[in-house]
């Protein structure tokens, strides 16, 4: 079929992608440098593109005036904690969020956020952590700090085809609640499958005597996150996913409530109101300072203001709507896609329909003896395409696992290897697992996405027939 026509057809099947046009001449006027270097970028999970205005708003600010370290009094101190209060008092507008329930902490990525919650959680042996095998590892490591302190540690499974969880085991899990502190943590959208777990489950769990951390880090740059409907204790969040620039900021936003329970296990700079050496005593300061530690990002805290009125110029619907679109059209040509002998050539990890589900698309190819293409190979060819997407695991290691199909007998066995106590490289993964795919591929739409990208990758993806 000519591209025209296929752009007919797909329009045709996706009739709402008309009301996302906008975007179009916006990656004309903004994100020129995709179409001028000719690259087709899939890896929006992994980061977002900034659009060119939002650095010269950023430049313009920057040389326009004269900012000094917020922790004083100074005038350049204040017009720099005038600014990053604005960030701040963004953020929770953004999000919809009451500032009389919820503060903003700024860190340096969601990872920070999620550290923040782990060490600061009152775990005891009373507690439990419970969590979705479908996890960033940034989620699972907050394990480390409940075991630590005793408390239980339960893993809900996801299931194949879709790796969503069993709803009619969720009671059985919310029932695990013990009589300590309870923490639940999920993924509002899978970073591997795309899979977008229930918001529901946030007032479940929490009238079950469980505090609730979500993590939104792959579901903000294309769903509206509304904290006036869902009221999680915790969210963590990274901005360079949703508007790329800037890197090195993320935030943890906590109902103030949650936040009082927190312990922080140590104070720095900016923390405290009052510590002494002498009297060997320290006052953590109240809500969101107590937080963070040393000097907050201040420079670039202005654009990350910048980034989210970038976002509600466009509207969040409109990506939503437009990255829906393109990824029903990605996925259902996929499926369709079979070698002569009628095999299938890829296999999906989620769910094959748009329903519930983000632009977050995870497959492994196959060539026509059903034999799995190394994903790192795939990789390679897409390199010379000039096609940016990720293979691996992504950091989720339970979503892999259970893709893959990979046991927890399997990887026991293979851990208790000698020499794998001390030491272990996804080398020796692959040798253990010999037979499965040690990982997957990922494209991952996101605002700037358009039609010629869907296409130039499915075309790559062809090029892989009756191999
Ligand atoms: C779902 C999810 N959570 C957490 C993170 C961690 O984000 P960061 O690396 O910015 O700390 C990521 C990053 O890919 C993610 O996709």
């Amino acid at each position: 079929m000519m591209t025209g026509q296929t752009y007919e057809a797909f329009l045709q099947s996706h009739p709402s992608f008309e009301s996302t046009r906008a975007l179009d001449d916006l990656r004309v006027r903004e994100y020129a440098r995709l179409d001028r270097l000719g690259h087709v970028y899939l890896d929006y999970t992994g980061g977002g593109l900034y659009a060119d205005s939002q650095i010269r708003k950023h430049m313009a600010l920057l040389t326009e005036s004269v900012y000094g370290n917020p922790h004083s009094s100074n005038p350049t101190s204040i017009a720099s904690t005038h600014l990053d209060e604005g960030a701040r008092h963004y953020v929770l507008r953004f999000f919809n969020a009451s500032p009389d329930d919820y503060v903003v902490i700024f860190t340096p990525n969601a990872s920070g956020a999620l550290k923040l919650v782990g060490e600061s959680y009152p775990f005891t042996k009373d507690s439990h952590y419970l969590l979705t095998f479908d996890n960033h590892n940034s989620v699972n490591g907050i394990r480390e700090f409940a075991r630590a302190r005793g408390a239980a540690v339960t893993y809900m499974p996801v299931t194949l085809p879709d790796m969503r969880v069993e709803e009619s085991e969720l009671d059985s899990y919310f029932d695990l609640a013990n009589g300590g502190d309870n923490l639940f943590a999920y993924p509002a959208q899978s970073n591997f499958s795309g899979v977008q777990h229930p918001l529901e489950w946030i007032d479940r769990a929490r009238a079950k005597g469980w505090d609730v951390l979500l993590d939104a880090a792959a579901f903000a740059p294309t769903n509206r996150l509304d904290l006036s409907r869902w009221h999680p204790d915790f969210v963590d969040l990274s901005f360079y996913k949703i508007f790329g620039y800037p890197t090195g900021v993320g935030c943890l936003i906590a109902r103030k409530s949650a936040l009082a329970k927190l312990h922080r296990p140590w104070f720095a700079g900016g923390t405290i109101t009052v510590a002494s050496v002498q009297g060997d005593r320290f006052y953590l300061a109240e809500g969101e300072a107590a937080f963070e530690d040393g000097t907050i990002n201040y420079l670039n805290l202005p654009a990350v203001e910048i980034g989210l009125r970038h976002i509600e110029s466009i509207g969040v619907e409109t990506i939503h709507e437009r990255v829906r679109c393109l990824t029903g059209w990605m996925i259902g040509n996929l499926f369709a896609m079979r070698h002569d002998n009628g095999n299938r050539l890829v296999r999906l990890y989620g769910p094959p329909s748009v329903d519930r589900r983000g632009g977050t698309v995870t497959v492994n190819f196959y060539d026509q003896h059903d034999r799995a293409i190394d994903h790192r190979e795939i990789e390679r060819q897409a390199n010379a395409a000039n096609i940016s997407l990720r293979t691996g695991c992504f950091c989720n290691p339970g979503g892999g696992e259970i893709a893959l199909g990979i046991t927890g007998g399997e990887l026991s066995a293979c851990f208790r290897q000698p020499g794998h106590e001390i030491r272990f490289s996804i080398d020796d993964f692959r040798v253990c697992v010999d037979g499965k795919s040690s990982g997957a591929v990922r494209m991952s739409l996101g605002l700037a996405s358009n039609f010629a990208d869907v296409e130039r990758f499915l075309q790559f993806a062809k090029g892989l027939l009756n191999r």
